[in-house]
């Protein structure tokens, strides 16, 4: 596939998972807007992939206003002519337990996670109609299909995201547009780090998802950008509507290998 001209708005890309994957449609040819609400964070990843491969376009958007969500697409559009893909990747998360949730604590994960993917969408899919062509990837999570307690604001913005991606599949499947979501399991990014620093020790923190994760490992930030990359190619130009879990396994399992490995010892399991 040639993307030279492929016009690509990575919103979230200041920083881990959007950061792979601008940089990775950056190094394939495409032209690359880098929405982030964090100014600095955005402007120096543009900075970064303008320097690398001679693209990278920054516009600070916060993807949970709408007028901010409407200029960022109107920016693409009169920069490039045109746009191809949108990848709703802006997230943000925190693990708090449902008693001590505030009002504020729930919308701010609805609002960016939820309603900003929302937002972003219907302004590009404005101008993906006419030209009868056109993606939209939402980075979702794990969290669609399996969740963790102290999770219920994410939860319910991540198995959100991925029934909105089913309704705007069929809305939009008759004017040739494709919406497609992205699970991730563990990625390399600041809260792997965060992991690993809160555990007992680096060595400790690995194990643990080495045991959790069939693959054994967490995956790297081009990983998650190499489904990006496929959803985003003519290569599955008959899928819509799907949620490609990148998780190394995780959300297929019922018990981990270690505790499975003990369990069938003491003769519980066959
Ligand atoms: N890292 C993981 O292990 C993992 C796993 C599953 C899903 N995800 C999802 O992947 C996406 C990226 O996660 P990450 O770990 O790279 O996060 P990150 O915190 O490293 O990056 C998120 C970026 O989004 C930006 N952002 C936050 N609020 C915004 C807003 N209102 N408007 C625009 N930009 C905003 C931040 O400034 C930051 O640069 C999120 O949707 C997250 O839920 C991540």
């Amino acid at each position: 596939m040639n993307w030279q001209n492929h016009v690509v708005i990575v919103t979230g890309a200041g920083s881990g998972i959007g950061a792979g994957i601008a940089d990775l449609f950056a190094e394939l040819g495409a032209q690359v807007v880098v929405a982030d609400v964090n100014q600095a964070r955005g402007e120096a990843v543009a900075a970064d992939l303008q320097h690398r491969h001679g693209r990278g376009l920054a516009v600070t958007t916060d993807v949970s206003k709408d007028a901010q969500c409407a200029a960022l697409i109107a920016r693409a559009v009169e920069t490039y002519g045109h746009l191809d893909t949108l990848v709703n990747n802006a997230g943000v998360n925190f693990v708090k337990p449902t008693l001590e949730m505030s009002e504020a604590d729930w919308d701010r994960v609805i609002d960016v996670d939820l309603k900003g993917t929302f937002l972003c969408s219907r302004h590009a899919l404005a101008v993906m109609v006419p030209r009868k062509t056109g993606g939209i990837i939402n980075i979702a999570s794990v969290h669609t299909v399996a969740t963790l307690p102290e999770a219920a604001p994410y939860a319910a913005a991540k198995g959100g995201v991925h029934m909105m991606t089913c309704s705007m599949a069929i809305e939009f499947a008759p004017h040739g547009i494709r919406v497609n979501a992205v699970s991730p399991g563990l990625t390399d990014t600041q809260i792997w780090q965060d992991i690993q620093a809160a555990a007992e020790s680096r060595e400790a923190a690995q194990q643990h998802w080495h045991d959790n994760i069939p693959l054994g490992r967490v995956q790297s930030t081009r990983e998650v950008a190499n489904v990006v990359k496929f959803l985003a190619s003519d290569e599955s130009s008959y899928i819509t509507g799907a949620n490609l879990m990148t998780d190394g396994g995780m959300t297929i399992q019922l018990i981990n290998r270690a505790r499975y490995a003990s369990a069938a010892l003491e003769g519980r399991v066959s």
